[in-house]
């Protein structure tokens, strides 16, 4: 693409190239709005519309306890884990090991994979971890510092510069956010982990931003484990189970601490002592969420017939076009972009500061082009590319820029907050 201004017929061209543009019409779309909040909550695929019908009438109603066998929602953990693990390159040798289970949700996977780490590097107590993740994977490696005393887990998060120098043999685990939830900045996963094995650390992903929009290839980077969610980019809906990656190698040496019934070895035997599963399957806990479950497994397959490299593809073309309008508009200079510039180093989506960044929100909301806010001052889009066309991007700018330029942020309804920005 050349720098020169952009015209609504070169809108037109790139959604008329697109070739994922027929994705979009496999999603429920309320009318008249742009969404550009998949990367917090994706939206509803059809699928999966139709399968919350099946299970909770045909499934739950009619069939009852059955199900569990007759629907197999027995398998449903290790069955979406399945569908999961090519979209973040997991079980990708043949004969390998299930490596991929989905279970609970990211914070509560992080404390199971935590300890575990923990145990395996049982020399060594710290945790090295990024002062600006995201704060429930801090809060997780604080509470487990709490339960087991500073002596066998201790929390060390620095910024974001100093942890290449601060990884050294001393560190049990180190674990990291793959794209910033705030900047959508991109950490390299093979470089990093290659040198946190050099020293002997383990690590823990939180793919949490990317899976389902960037290529990652877990197995050929050599990652030990790795969290994802399965409400963003993968459209499992509200509150949508998350998933739990553990490298095959690390299988035989494994104890979570969660020994709930359902990772047992074989929980209908119902034996008073717990004896672990010996693969993934340990790190279940309780009963699976079944019919959200479903509906996630319903979700995936929506990815069947695209590859990740064209969703990355048309998620970078989608946020170039959002940086290229923005500098378009004089006024829209009062938003500052804190997302690398660099394709590599950019996720999917955009952060932009400004004093008013809460109220422009709101405003964008109003509008029917949806984004979120992040405290303190963090204006931020996210590009799902499976069901955003290029001219949604067009008229976010053209309505960022009249509120901005209007300053139609200023009402005061735009003011009042939210519980949830
Ligand atoms: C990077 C990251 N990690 C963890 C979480 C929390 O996930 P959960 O609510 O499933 O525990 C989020 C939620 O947005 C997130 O963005």
């Amino acid at each position: 693409m050349t720098k020169q201004e952009i015209f609504f017929d070169d809108i037109e061209r790139m959604d008329a190239q697109d070739p994922l543009a027929n994705k979009q019409k496999e999603f429920y779309l309320p009318d008249n709005k742009v969404y550009l909040d998949g990367n917090s909550l994706g939206p509803l695929p059809l699928v999966a519309k139709q399968r919350a019908k099946e299970v909770v009438e045909q499934q739950w109603g009619d069939d009852l306890i059955t199900s569990w066998n007759r629907h197999q929602w027995i398998e449903l953990p290790t069955s979406v884990g399945r569908k999961i693990a090519p979209l973040i390159g997991a079980n990708v040798k043949p004969d390998c090991a299930n490596q991929v289970i989905c279970c609970d949700s990211v914070s509560v996977n992080i404390f199971k994979l935590l300890a575990t780490a923990l145990s395996i590097n049982s020399n060594r107590h710290k945790i090295l971890s990024q002062s600006d993740n995201f704060p429930t994977d801090l809060y997780m490696a604080q509470g487990l510092s709490q339960l087991l005393g500073n002596q066998r887990c201790e929390l060390v998060a620095v910024d974001e510069a100093s942890i290449e120098s601060s990884i050294d043999d001393s560190i049990a685990v180190l674990l990291l956010t793959q794209i910033n939830f705030r900047t959508g900045k991109v950490h390299d996963i093979k470089r990093i982990t290659e040198l946190a094995h050099q020293h002997g650390v383990l690590v823990i992903w939180d793919l949490a931003h990317s899976a389902g929009v960037i290529p990652i290839e877990l197995d050929n980077w050599n990652v030990d484990f790795a969290v994802g969610c399965g409400y963003k980019y993968f459209n499992g809906g509200p509150g949508a189970p998350a998933f739990i990656y553990a490298a095959e190698r690390h299988h035989a040496n494994m104890q979570q601490p969660l020994s709930g019934w359902m990772g047992h070895q074989s929980p209908f035997e119902f034996n008073a002592n717990y004896q672990s599963d010996a693969g993934i399957k340990q790190f279940l806990c309780g009963t699976p969420a079944v019919v959200s479950m479903s509906l996630l497994d319903a979700a995936l397959d929506v990815f069947n017939d695209v590859t990740i490299n064209q969703i990355r593809e048309k998620s970078l073309a989608l946020s170039d076009l959002f940086i290229r309008l923005v500098k378009q508009h004089a006024c829209l200079k009062s938003l500052q972009l804190i997302t690398p510039l660099e394709r590599n180093n950019r996720g999917s989506q955009l952060a932009f500061t400004h004093d008013q960044a809460y109220a422009i929100c709101q405003a964008l909301i109003a509008e029917g082009i949806i984004a979120d806010f992040r405290a303190p001052n963090i204006l931020r889009v996210g590009f799902s590319p499976l069901f955003l066309s290029f001219k949604d991007i067009y008229r976010s700018v053209e309505t960022l820029n009249r509120i901005v330029s209007e300053k139609i942020y200023e009402n005061e309804m735009f003011q009042v907050r939210q519980a949830v920005t």
